[in-house]
């Protein structure tokens, strides 16, 4: 997983793309990218990410990847770029239904995207990666 093989194909076969980038100076400290999709783009030959049939509308919304560098972290500036997201996302007047993929293992993401109000809907790839959704 990297830019080529992650970021690229999600930034071609999504509708719409949104990422914020903080810098300390001209220093990258961090990012957080958001994308609209078909829900259709979430059942592929890799896997399927939920049920579609649980999602009413057309398209889904989904916070795809977030990174603040360690030394950077725990100082509110998470919590800033995920309100950032939530609010480009909530823009969408005809999506209801955000998702947010977690890794095996990753449980202080897990755990930050619960307090913000995610909750766990399943497990997908053996439990490698726990799917959250909007309540
Ligand atoms: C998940 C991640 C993006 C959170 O970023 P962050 O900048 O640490 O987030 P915040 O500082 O806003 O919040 C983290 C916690 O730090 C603490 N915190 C926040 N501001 C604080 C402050 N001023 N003083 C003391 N503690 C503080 C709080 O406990 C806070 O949690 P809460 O707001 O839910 O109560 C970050 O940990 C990260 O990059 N992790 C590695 C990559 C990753 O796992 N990405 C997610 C992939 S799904």
């Amino acid at each position: 997983m990297n830019f080529e093989t992650r970021m690229i194909p999600s930034l071609k076969s999504a509708l719409h793309n949104h990422v914020v980038v903080v810098k300390d100076d001209d220093i990258p400290v961090g990012y957080v990218y958001s994308n609209i999709s078909p829900k259709e783009t979430y059942s592929n030959d890799f896997a399927t990410f939920f049920d579609l049939s649980s999602v009413h509308r057309v398209q889904v919304g989904c916070l795809s990847q977030f990174f603040i560098r360690e030394e950077y972290r725990k100082s509110g500036i998470g919590s800033r770029l995920f309100d950032l997201s939530m609010n480009w996302l909530q823009q969408f007047d005809d999506i209801d239904d955000y998702f947010i993929f977690v890794s095996n293992g990753n449980d202080d993401a897990l755990a930050f995207y619960q307090r913000k109000g995610f909750v766990i809907s399943h497990e997908i790839l053996d439990g490698f990666i726990t799917v959250l959704r909007n309540q």
